[in-house]
C-alpha cells in the first residue's frame, strides 16, 4: 500500500510544480500582450505611448472616416492629399450624430505629398475630462514619416485652428451632428 501511495503522492507534487511554473510563465508574458495605451481615456499621455498604442491597434485596419476614401483632397496646412481613420468609439460618435466624440475617441490622419509619399501623420485622441477643459480635452500629436515628433499633448497652434469648429467638437472633417 505504502509503496504505491509514494509514487502517487510525488507525480501529484511534480504536477502541481508544472501547473506553478506555466502560471509565472503566463504572468510574464501578460504585460507584452497588453496595449501600451489602451484606447480608453487616460488622463494624459504621450505621442510614444499613443503611437505605440496605434501600431498595436493597426489603425490602418480602421474605418475611414465616413464619406472620404484614400488619398482625398485636403487643405492648408495638413497636405495635399489625406487619409483618415477613426476608431470604433469616434465612427459611432459620428454615424449616431453624437454631437462631441467621447472619452477615447481618436483620430488619426495621414498626410501625404502631392506625389503619395507619407509627410507625417496627425492625430486627435480625446482624453478624459479635465485634460484640457477649455479645449474639449483633445490631445494632439503630429508626428513625421521619419518618426520624428514635432508637437503632442495640448498644443495651442492645433486648438487655436480647430476651435473655428468649436460647435463641432474642433472637428473640421465632417460634422458630428
Ligand atoms: C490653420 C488651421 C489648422 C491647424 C493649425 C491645424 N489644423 Fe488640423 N485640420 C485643419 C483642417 C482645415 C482640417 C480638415 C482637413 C483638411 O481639409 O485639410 C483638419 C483636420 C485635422 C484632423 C482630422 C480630424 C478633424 O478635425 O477634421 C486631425 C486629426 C488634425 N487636423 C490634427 C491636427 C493637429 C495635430 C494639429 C497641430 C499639429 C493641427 N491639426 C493643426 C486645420 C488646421
Amino acid at each position: 500500500m505504502i509503496g504505491r501511495m509514494i509514487p502517487a503522492a510525488l507525480v501529484v507534487a511534480s504536477l502541481a510544480t508544472v501547473a506553478c511554473q506555466r502560471a509565472e510563465q503566463v504572468q510574464e508574458e501578460m504585460p507584452a500582450a497588453q496595449p501600451a495605451a489602451p484606447p480608453m481615456a487616460q488622463p494624459d499621455t504621450t505621442a510614444a505611448a499613443l503611437w505605440a498604442h496605434l501600431e498595436q491597434a493597426r489603425y490602418q485596419t480602421w474605418a475611414m472616416w465616413p464619406g472620404k476614401g484614400k488619398l482625398y483632397k485636403g487643405t492648408e496646412p495638413h497636405g495635399m492629399l489625406l487619409t483618415t481613420y477613426v476608431n470604433a468609439r469616434g465612427l459611432d460618435a459620428v454615424t449616431n450624430k453624437a454631437g462631441t466624440m467621447p472619452a477615447g475617441a481618436i483620430v488619426v490622419k495621414e498626410n501625404y505629398m502631392p506625389d503619395s509619399t507619407l509627410a507625417a501623420v496627425t492625430v486627435m485622441y480625446k482624453a478624459a475630462a479635465g485634460y484640457d477643459a477649455a479645449n474639449n480635452n483633445w490631445f494632439w500629436m503630429k508626428r513625421n514619416a521619419d518618426g520624428t515628433v514635432e508637437a503632442q499633448g495640448r498644443v495651442p497652434m492645433c486648438a487655436g485652428c480647430h476651435a473655428q469648429k468649436k460647435a463641432n467638437d474642433y472637428i473640421v472633417t465632417g460634422p458630428l451632428k
